[in-house]
């Protein structure tokens, strides 16, 4: 099955607001709960209310780990995916850089680095206490 990246509002325009949060709440995301509650509680809020974030779904930067391991996509194709989207915007808004931030574990700023964004400083959060580590690459 081939992948696509759907904005949350033209889903909503789509399916209704109703359906799509019955849908959200089947995503999961043991290793990143601030996701999975995202997804599930935020995400439509955000979207709809004052634009603050707008989810691609592929969403967030996280895949569902609701999904069976076979048809979970792999975190390269989800960095392409969500690259082409930056692309189409670009087009209509110029710029050219990505900023992200993670939580400081390896496996994740290992995978950031893999998909050759540059490490360029961290920043403490006081609303979670964690220190982030920031990234960014230019496309
Ligand atoms: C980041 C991500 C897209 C990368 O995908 P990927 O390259 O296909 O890598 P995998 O999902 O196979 O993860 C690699 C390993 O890291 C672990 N891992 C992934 N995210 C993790 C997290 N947030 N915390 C701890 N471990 C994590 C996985 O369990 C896996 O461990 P395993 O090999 O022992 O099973 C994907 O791991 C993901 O969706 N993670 C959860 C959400 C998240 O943390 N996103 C980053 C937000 S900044």
């Amino acid at each position: 099955m081939t992948p696509i990246v759907i904005n949350i509002l033209d889903l909503i325009d789509i399916g209704g607001r109703a359906v799509i949060e019955r849908k959200l709440a089947t995503f999961s995301s043991p290793k990143n709960p601030e996701i999975e509650d995202f997804i599930k509680n935020k995400a439509i809020n955000f979207a709809t209310g004052n634009y603050m974030a707008s989810s691609f779904l592929l969403a967030q930067f996280g895949k569902n780990y609701a999904l069976d391991k076979a048809n979970r996509i792999d975190g390269s194709e989800l960095m392409r995916l969500a690259t082409d989207v930056l692309i189409n915007i670009q087009r209509q808004i110029g710029g050219g850089i990505v900023y992200l931030d993670c939580e400081d574990k390896e496996v994740l700023t290992s995978f950031y680095k893999k998909q050759n964004f540059k490490e360029f400083d961290d920043r403490f959060s006081s609303e979670d206490n964690k220190k982030y580590i920031q990234f960014m690459r230019f496309f």
